[in-house]
């Protein structure tokens, strides 16, 4: 069986490319030698590897041609390469590291005819492209860990919390909508071959008994997060797993990392804390907090993906507006249950810890989750900077608990 070339998504690979390029080619050299932090990478290491990993399985893999840097695994392997050691590989310049991903994309470009002949072509053109989508989406994280300016063009901010109207009173401090219900019963969730591409964590779809559960409508917002901190949140310990009281002890956490005021730090901007976005960029152990102040938990991932049937992929995504938006917004586009903006805005935290599926077997990029099972917990949904063809009610990211760098809320479960 051939693969139709036009099933190797060419134009989406030309786009992803463009948008890497866009993410650094702004940056001067004193920006791209990057402070060595644990939840970033060297700049010119993340988009060498991506371009690197898509030659991996394209060309290397699928079609066994030779790398075209000789020693491009000692370089850009990032199952090989410890993450600290990255800073002291000698890696290509910035010039060196460009002509490298021109040639590699151009030729992957040039032998799709010939990699359509394999069967298999579409997963790994599909898995490079992926690939790729969630460094750039990393790309986005390091820009405002360090600071640097949002460097993309923005769409008509149509999701401009200044057209919406302000609620106020009681729809104002509390996430407004209230909760969805969803029926105790047998739901299947995970992925499907008919689903297309997916990754390895996501097979296959299985049943699980879920019981009735509330969930809210919108993810968790400032004007409640805020009444949270009002209260203390950040020194009481009761409300703190010991883990997650630890964890803020050491961070000598008192709000959200961005927070100043009542404004948010947003890249290299300060800009002013709306009550009816959504909280962002808290980690694990901030959102377990809060849920147990406000008595209520975090979903399990079951119950997220169960509460987000049908939602369509639609929201803010792919960076379009560079910044996350009114909770309330994109109305229509509800889950079956009436559950808001499941998709796009900000990752959602669940309470679950990331596990394989029953019969899990890994995929050939064995590096993708099973490493990481049951030391990092599980997101869902996808944030504005995630791209639209990345993104499903299905696919499930993970992240340690201590992360607060990534585009994250959550919300909550009644107890
Ligand atoms: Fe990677």
């Amino acid at each position: 069986m051939r693969t139709a070339p036009s099933e190797l998504c060419l134009d989406g690979l030309r786009d992803a490319r463009e948008r890497t390029l866009a993410l650094v080619s702004d940056l001067t050299g004193a920006q791209l030698a990057v402070p060595m932090l644990e939840i970033i990478n060297p700049i010119l290491w993340e988009i060498g590897h991506a371009a690197y990993f898509a030659e991996f399985w394209t060309l290397r893999h699928l079609l066994g041609e030779p790398p075209i840097v000789p020693n491009a695994d000692e370089l850009y392997d990032s199952a090989k390469i410890p993450h600290d050691a990255r800073w002291s590989l000698p890696l290509p310049d910035r010039a060196g590291t460009l002509e490298f991903m021109k040639t590699q994309l151009e030729r992957v470009l040039e032998r799709a005819n010939v990699a359509a002949r394999n069967p298999d072509a579409w997963y790994f053109y599909r898995l490079a492209l992926h690939h790729e989508d969630m460094h750039d989406e990393a790309l986005i994280y390091t820009r405002q860990t360090l600071g640097y300016r949002w460097p993309l063009p923005l769409c008509h901010r149509e999701v401009s919390n200044d057209r919406e109207p302000q609620a106020s009173g009681a729809e104002r401090s509390r996430g407004d909508l209230g909760d969805a219900r969803v029926p105790a019963g047998t739901y299947r969730i995970g992925s499907t071959p008919n689903d297309g591409f997916v990754f390895d964590n996501e097979k296959w779809a299985h049943d699980v008994r879920l019981g009735a559960f509330e969930i809210a409508r919108t993810p968790v917002t400032n004007a409640e997060y805020r009444a949270f901190i009002d209260d203390g949140g950040y020194r009481t310990h009761e409300f703190w797993s010991d883990e997650g009281w630890a964890w803020r002890l050491q961070a000598n956490a008192e709000h959200p990392i961005y927070w100043q005021g009542g404004m948010r730090r947003h890249f290299d901007t300060l800009v002013p804390l709306r009550d009816n976005e959504p909280v962002a960029h808290v980690n694990y152990f901030e959102a377990q907090a809060y849920c147990r102040w406000a008595g209520r938990r975090l979903p399990t991932e079951a119950e997220w993906e169960v509460a987000a049937a049908d939602a369509p992929i639609r929201g803010n995504l792919d960076g379009a507006y560079g910044d996350v938006c009114d909770v309330r917004l994109f109305g229509d586009a509800e889950s079956r249950y009436g559950c808001r903006q499941m998709i796009g805005n900000v990752w959602e935290w669940t309470q679950s810890v990331f596990e394989p599926y029953p019969g899990f077997a890994p995929d050939p990029y064995k590096e993708y989750s099973e490493p990481w099972f049951g030391t990092h917990y599980v997101l869902r949904g996808g944030a504005w900077s995630t791209r639209s063809r990345l993104i499903s009610t299905r696919w499930r990211n993970f992240y340690r608990p201590h992360r607060r760098d990534i585009i994250t809320g959550f919300r909550t479960v009644k107890v």
